[in-house]
């Protein structure tokens, strides 16, 4: 691939379908449907500026090596990876959800240890440890909401929008663990060295956010 090129890496999904109309006012939209599409890399109405379309906790990585030069990626995965690879500059303020602990409905506080079950391990210890509170994290990899009625965990920590994947498997959510919304990151010496396309791209995207949180 040229690095010639500017390469914008997006996850297929509720964040493409948030996020390409953000690009689309900023001036960049894909030459072809993505969702239609196989295939993993697109150019663009851009000239130069090419998107590809991987897995949300592979965004952080393509960027941190510079193999793309930006990303947009969900805060709840920096959180739990990390982010000092790279520069965090726009919260575009889409797919807007919240990290939450939950747990079956009515349910008395646990004695002593409390098992977690979460795709988020490392937040989940933080959490925790910040309340001086003593747990013991089960990985879990999805469908999390079945495991405290299979007794495997006590609480879950996890993804929360509308609040309906919880009531329909007899959870309710408890504490807010953090605010999520989509943010854009960039690789630190693409940032120098094509601010040229980066920077109006940033400015343009930060005007779209701005635009459509006026509308
Ligand atoms: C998240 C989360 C819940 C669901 C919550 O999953 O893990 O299952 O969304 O949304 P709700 O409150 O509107 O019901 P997501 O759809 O992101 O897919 P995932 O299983 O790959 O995390």
């Amino acid at each position: 691939m040229s690095k010639q090129n500017t390469v914008i890496a997006l996850t297929k999904g509720r964040i493409l379908d948030e996020v390409l109309p953000l690009f689309e006012r900023a001036g960049i939209a894909p030459l072809e449907d993505i969702n239609s599409s196989r295939k993993l890399i697109f150019d663009t109405t851009m000239p130069n500026v090419q998107i590809m379309v991987i897995r949300g906790s592979d965004v952080p990585t393509y960027v941190e090596f510079g193999s793309a030069d930006l990303g947009v990626v969900g805060k709840d995965l920096l959180m739990e990876y990390g982010s000092e690879g790279f520069y965090e500059p726009l919260d575009l303020r889409l797919a807007r959800c919240r990290l939450m602990t939950a747990a079956p409905v009515g349910a008395s506080p646990v004695a002593g240890r409390i098992k977690v079950a979460t795709k988020f391990a490392n937040i989940t210890r933080r959490y925790f440890a910040e309340q001086g509170v003593q747990i013991e994290v089960i990985k879990l990899n999805g469908a999390l909401e079945l495991a405290p009625s299979m007794g495997l965990a006590d609480i879950i920590v996890d993804i929360v929008d509308s609040g309906n994947t919880l009531r329909a498997n007899g959870l309710e959510p408890l504490q807010l663990i953090a605010q999520i919304s989509s943010r854009v990151i960039v690789n630190k010496a693409a940032m120098k060295m094509k601010h040229a396309v980066i920077g109006p791209l940033l400015q343009q995207l930060a005007e779209a956010v701005e635009a459509s949180n006026r509308a």
